[in-house]
């Protein structure tokens, strides 16, 4: 049987899983279904983004862009998929889950837009919220208590793991929040 993303625990290259979708116009594409993570939210709050929307899932993005193609993933990365007054206006559909193939296991160009992101006000913002906070354990793994995402299947580099969706960092041992890793790479949090 194939196992649900959110229930992964490793999520391995090649492999198959049930991935939550959401059928919509992305970008200049016409509506097709895209991989999502996390909950559809706003984040009117801290990072002044006033659309309600999802986070496109890097690791099951469906066109094959290569690695080195910055300007492709910096766009996976950093344009959800929202309902705005020129994008989806009449909004998106629910969520389908469908059999995806895992292409890659996090976002090529996440450490670029980490440094990209280390000046950015609306970002301290949201280390300033959240730094120091405890994240909860769902029985699998941490769950990323801005948007509660279950970061039970993304990488651990250097005893970290960064959230994929606003690049918070939690302490893979203790599920503590230290920052954002543009902060902690700037030397300003811990
Ligand atoms: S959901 Fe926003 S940083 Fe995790």
């Amino acid at each position: 049987m194939t196992q649900k993303i959110t229930e992964a625990t490793e999520v391995v290259l090649g492999r198959y899983y049930l991935v939550p979708t959401v059928l919509g116009r992305w970008s200049g594409y016409s509506a097709r279904s895209w991989p999502i993570i996390g909950p559809r939210h706003n984040d009117r709050h801290c990072l002044n983004f006033e659309w309600d929307h999802y986070h496109l899932d890097a690791r099951f993005f469906p066109f094959a862009y290569p690695d080195s193609d910055h300007q492709a993933w910096k766009g996976v990365m950093s344009m959800p998929l929202m309902t705005s007054e020129r994008m989806n206006p009449t909004g998106l559909s629910a969520v389908v889950w469908k059999r995806l193939k895992c292409r890659r296991t996090k976002n090529p160009v996440q450490d670029m837009l980490v440094e990209a992101v280390s000046t950015a006000k609306q970002w301290q913002c949201l280390v300033d919220d959240f730094a120091g906070r405890q994240a909860l354990h769902d029985g699998r793994g941490w769950v990323c208590p801005h948007r509660k995402v279950p970061l039970a299947g993304q990488p651990v580099e250097d005893g970290v793991i960064i959230c994929p969706l606003h690049l918070l960092r939690i302490d893979a041992e203790t599920g503590k929040v230290l920052g954002s890793a543009a902060q902690c790479r700037g030397g300003v949090a811990a």
